[in-house]
């Protein structure tokens, strides 16, 4: 039931609003002690997360389309049950569960004092054609002073199924020219824009151009987002992860996608917490698997 009424008297609590951005294309507006945020229900699609008196941390386009079957540019999608483009390239890629809308089931406040949405998808005909497996997704999205979003996955078949994922973050940056990425040195990436070659990443990142590599990250650092422009730094950390992808389409690619607004290639980069082909992720029947990152801006020294 995705009427505005409805989900109100159900699922409204103090600091948290329910509105159209679309008809029937319901958000969650949420503004608590520590920060606001939006989260649509088409995807459980987290659209905005901004701490108190600062620049927003995730990127959301101003071109991005609300319609039911398209991803949310911006924000983070939610990819699964596979992460980039389908083998049989008539399937949409990193999945279907970033487009079709999701069953909100709870709205609460934590002894934290942070508001804790939860919500729910479960397989369905559609999905079963598609991917045939019985499943239930299960996200989690804590807004507070930092984002957290867990994603659980639980086989509700007969038999194992093997799944790949991504929590596709697009963090705002100010200037992506003055951006630097530390955490992943040493690090094994596959390259995407280079037939998939591996190569080693030595000291931070910088970014002049497209970029849009696998790291086999694993999560035990945080990848930490020098934000200059903004003077501020963005942590992201994660669990249950065994890739850590860095994207940022550049002008050409950008200036292809009609969703993605004029020259906002400048003002994002995705550090996107994933299990991509190389480690994808078996679950047994009856079992489930977690995947989780947590973004939040790190305190200045005094
Ligand atoms: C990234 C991939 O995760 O997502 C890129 O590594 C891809 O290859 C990008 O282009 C965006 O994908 P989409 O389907 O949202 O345009």
């Amino acid at each position: 039931m995705n009427d505005l009424l409805y989900l109100q008297d159900t699922f409204g609590i103090s600091g948290v609003e329910f509105k159209e951005l679309a008809p029937c294309y319901p958000v969650i507006y949420i503004v608590n002690g520590f920060s606001d945020a939006c989260i649509a229900l088409h995807g459980a699609h987290v659209m905005s997360f901004t701490p108190k008196s600062h620049e927003p941390l995730l990127w959301l386009s101003d071109a991005a389309i609300y319609r039911e079957g398209k991803a949310i540019r911006g924000g983070i999608p939610i990819c699964w049950p596979w992460f980039g483009d389908h083998p049989d390239n008539c399937l949409p890629a990193h999945g279907f569960a970033r487009n079709q809308f999701w069953q909100l089931v709870s709205i609460v406040e934590n002894i934290e004092k942070e508001t804790v949405v939860t919500l729910t998808l479960s397989d369905s005909e559609m999905s079963r054609a598609i991917w045939p497996h019985k499943f239930t997704l299960e996200v989690t999205i804590a807004v507070g002073k930092s984002l957290s979003v867990s994603l659980k996955t639980v086989n509700k078949d007969e038999k194992p199924f093997s799944i790949t994922s991504a929590l596709h973050s697009y963090l705002n940056v100010g200037d992506i020219q003055k951006t630097e990425v530390f955490g992943l040195a040493n690090v094994f990436y596959r390259d995407k824009l280079s037939n998939d070659q591996v190569f080693m990443q030595t000291g931070s990142l910088h970014f002049d151009r497209e970029l849009d590599r696998i790291y086999g990250h694993s999560g035990d650092d945080e990848i930490r987002v020098s934000d200059s422009t903004n003077t501020r730094e963005i942590v992201v950390g994660k669990s249950g992860s065994q890739s850590t992808v860095i994207w940022n389409p550049w002008i050409d690619k950008s200036s292809k996608m009609t969703d993605f607004e004029e020259g906002g290639y400048r003002h994002m980069l995705c550090v996107e917490a994933a299990n991509t082909c190389d480690c994808n992720i078996v679950v047994e029947p009856g079992e489930s698997h977690t995947l989780a990152t947590i973004i939040s801006e790190a305190d200045k020294a005094l």
